[in-house]
């Protein structure tokens, strides 16, 4: 198609003379590489500085001369951000800019589907595109430390490999459409509080673990065009401007091609900025998070003042021109590439794409038999319960925050999809976070009640009474000090009394269920009590028809949890270690030191190594069939390096209705010369079953599966030694095991 495009446009040229003068930047039958060189050598040393930063909040300048466009960028990893005014974060106040919201990126995760991500980054991408967005700020593959952190709903979960897996698809989904991913925070950002002045400590050996994976996927096997810096620091450097981070790493080990972006207002120094890998500036000054004035883009530190270093001979042009290479290779990626999509906006199928991510992440965390409900016989009663079955979710929580054409809400979902078979009648149960409005979006929704605590439990109460069902809809929400970017929770614990609440309505109705909406674990004090418990995340536009559609059984849950949900914040490794916001330096510095003394021990890694029984453990989920493992075989004993050991499980649907089951396969270093985790994930697949159906789902396993990083040789090590492999339903759930011995020993690279 391109070379079609490009001879066409040859012959035009040629008809009006044109050929012979056509430059090479615009000649898209030209490499790439080709094309950067050429524009770089037409333009002036200001047209080159002023790519690298910001003209207005989300956008920065091409070159008009050359008739390189401007780039524009949007948040977020969910949906696509509604216009705000140029210098201002105050909505422009168009009418066409309502997007559709996908679930969180928790919940896609959750789904441990591949393919499901990738139709999330194709959708996403494709809004993007028609809204005339170049680079989409997100995926979010921060790893989940704490379930404090108010930021989780963004990120993929708490697994180095599981983030890995799934970010890969969704940067190639985004960028199939022209449209540049941007992935972030790199790297260190796992909690909100003191984000700006945390400087992380960290050893090698987590940092490569368990931190910086799911980047490197993104980079090296998604192709990722471009990835943001977080606001922390490490090594006492801004990590949009940290040479260790930015040099060495991404652009040094990874070979990363593309173009580094600072998080608005993560940039701090004109002379550490240029010499350390940042490429475009974003979000100084103006952003309301710095002090300063007003359209204030020249002051930015990667314009004026590198000018000004510039003309005094103390900046190099050859730094520049690595940079502006960089801007340019991502304006032929994307703003000049003229055979990309249109893209598509609140599509029929974007909204099927946003329900079945939900219905797929969706997880079932316990069920005493009440779920699917079952309302055949007449004058069935359902009784929902709670603020989350009404509030609109998609507003709120920072910079994700979205302007939807709509959002099912659950109470709305479960009418529609019950109304034929049953009453649903609802009672508010709790008043939690009654606003509505992010950045001058506004709900619309009036939920201010002002009845007290007892009376909204009492008639709750009195409502689940009798009732055939309860569905008690809560959990977290979007407010500051909840699921929200800049603020961290305060505790594990559900808010506004919602414990008390659930009980009594546990004693009042025995068929509970309780759907927790949130981005993170909370603690379940509860949990022997309610007959069925779901973890929905937050859904988006189709969130409520994606609940109903489970509740109802038209749906058979198959999301698993990609964090663990701990019973207490004492069983996270940096709660324990209380090494949890960290130390501020008593030197006027205003940095706050936080030292990852967890290491390598986080999730699932923490618990199992200190004997910590998790609430759920990572990688459960249960579904309305059951599932029966048979025997895990390796296809060899022993393995050298280059090799792969195949293990091979069948698996059977031993239940009565068709489900997808998540085989998970771990690995254990049983010699290691160093410290281990227990077991390690480094293969699943979600296969779908009919009743009575058995598949043999076949994992590879190379030598990269079985390594560690060793900080003293700076390399992944593969050790010779025995093996284990063991295949579950969760990393709790270990249904059987194999071993063999890797019998060679190198350094992987
Ligand atoms: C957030 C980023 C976001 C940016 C632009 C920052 O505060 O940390 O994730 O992309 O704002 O809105």
């Amino acid at each position: 198609m391109k070379k079609i495009i490009s001879s066409i446009l040859v012959g035009m040229a040629g008809m009006t003379a044109l050929s012979a003068a056509t430059p090479v930047y615009l000649d898209e039958s030209k490499p790439i590489e080709e094309r950067v060189e050429d524009a770089l050598s037409r333009m002036t040393l200001e047209e080159k500085v002023a790519m690298l930063h910001a003209q207005s909040k989300f956008s920065s300048a091409g070159v008009p001369r050359l008739g390189i466009p401007e780039f524009w960028t949007t948040d977020g990893p969910h949906g696509i951000r509604p216009e705000v005014l140029w210098d201002e974060w105050r909505q422009a106040g168009w009418t066409n800019d309502s997007c559709v919201a996908f679930p969180a990126l928790t919940c896609l995760a959750a789904t441990w589907n591949p393919e499901v991500a990738h139709l999330y980054g194709k959708s996403i991408g494709e809004e993007a595109r028609y809204r005339g967005k170049d680079i989409l700020l997100g995926p979010g593959v921060n790893i989940y430390r704490t379930p404090l952190n108010g930021r989780n709903f963004e990120y993929m979960g708490e697994d180095p490999y599981l983030a890995s897996v799934m970010v890969v698809p969704y940067v190639k989904g985004v960028q199939e459409n022209g449209v540049a991913a941007c992935v972030k925070h790199y790297a260190l950002n796992n909690h909100e509080v003191n984000r700006h002045t945390t400087n992380v400590i960290i050893d090698d050996r987590a940092l490569y673990e368990i931190y910086l994976p799911a980047f490197k996927a993104a980079v090296q096997d998604g192709g990722a065009w471009s990835i943001m810096g977080s606001y922390n620091l490490y090594k006492d450097q801004h990590a949009c401007h940290n040479s260790y981070l930015l040099n060495d790493i991404l652009k040094g080990e990874w070979g990363f091609d593309g173009v580094v972006v600072s998080d608005w207002g993560g940039t701090h120094d004109t002379p550490e900025a240029i010499a350390n890998g940042l490429d475009m500036e974003f979000g100084s000054w103006t952003n309301g998070l710095t002090n300063g004035s007003s359209n204030a883009y020249d002051n930015y530190y990667l314009a004026t003042p590198y000018l000004k270093l510039l003309a005094e001979g103390k900046a190099d042009t050859k730094q520049l021109d690595e940079k502006v290479r960089r801007v340019l290779r991502l304006a032929f990626r994307t703003t000049m590439d003229r055979t990309r999509p249109y893209g598509s906006l609140c599509s029929p199928e974007h909204l099927e794409a946003a329900r079945k991510i939900g219905q797929e992440g969706i997880v079932l965390l316990k069920n005493k038999g009440v779920l699917p409900i079952n309302c055949t016989k007449p004058g069935c009663r359902v009784a929902v319960v709670g603020e989350n079955a009404i509030k609109m979710m998609t507003v709120g929580g920072g910079s994700s925050s979205l302007k939807v054409k709509f959002e099912k809400s659950p109470l709305d979902g479960l009418r529609d999809r019950l109304k034929d078979v049953a009453e649903v009648v609802y009672a508010r149960g709790y008043v939690g976070d009654p606003t509505g409005e992010y950045n001058g979006v506004v709900t619309g929704q009036n939920l201010n009640d002002d009845r007290s605590a007892a009376e909204l439990m009492a008639e709750a109460v009195e409502t689940a009474r009798g009732a055939d069902y309860v569905i008690f809809i809560g959990g977290l929400n979007k407010a500051a000090g909840q699921d929200c970017e800049d603020s961290d929770r305060a505790g594990l614990g559900l808010p506004y009394g919602q414990d008390e609440l659930i009980s009594a309505l546990a004693k009042a109705n025995k068929n509970l269920v309780v759907v927790n909406i949130s981005g993170n674990a909370v603690a379940m004090p509860w949990v022997n009590e309610a007959g069925a418990i779901l973890q929905a995340w937050y859904l988006g536009t189709e969130c409520g028809n994606a609940i109903a559609s489970v509740i109802a059984g038209d749906v058979n849950p198959s999301g698993k949890l990609p964090m663990t949900f701990p019973k207490s914040l004492e069983d996270v490794g940096a709660h324990a270690l209380a090494t949890y916001p960290g130390t501020p330096r008593n030197d006027g510095s205003k940095v706050v030191d936080c030292s990852y003394d967890d290491g390598i021990f986080v999730g699932y890694r923490w618990a199992e190594a200190n004997g910590k029984e998790p609430l759920f453990p990572f990688g459960h989920g249960l579904s309305y069939t059951t599932f029966k493992y048979g025997k895990a075989n390796v296809d060899k004993s022993s393995m050298a390096a280059g090799e792969k050991v195949k293990v091979t499980v069948p698996v059977t649907n031993s239940g009565k209705c068709e489900g997808a089951e998540v085989v998970q396969l771990y690995v254990s270093d049983l010699q290691a010369s160093v410290e281990r985790p227990r077991k390690e994930l480094k293969g699943f697949e979600k296969v779908s079953l009919k009743p009575g159906e058995t598949k043999d789902v076949t994992f590879e396993i190379d030598a990269d599966a079985l390594s560690f990083f060793d900080p003293a040789l700076h390399a992944w090590v593969c050790e010779p030694g025995t093996f284990e492999v063991q295949v579950g339903a969760s990393s709790a759930d270990i249904r059987s095991k194999a071993r063999f011995d890797y019998v060679d020993s190198y350094a992987l690279k």
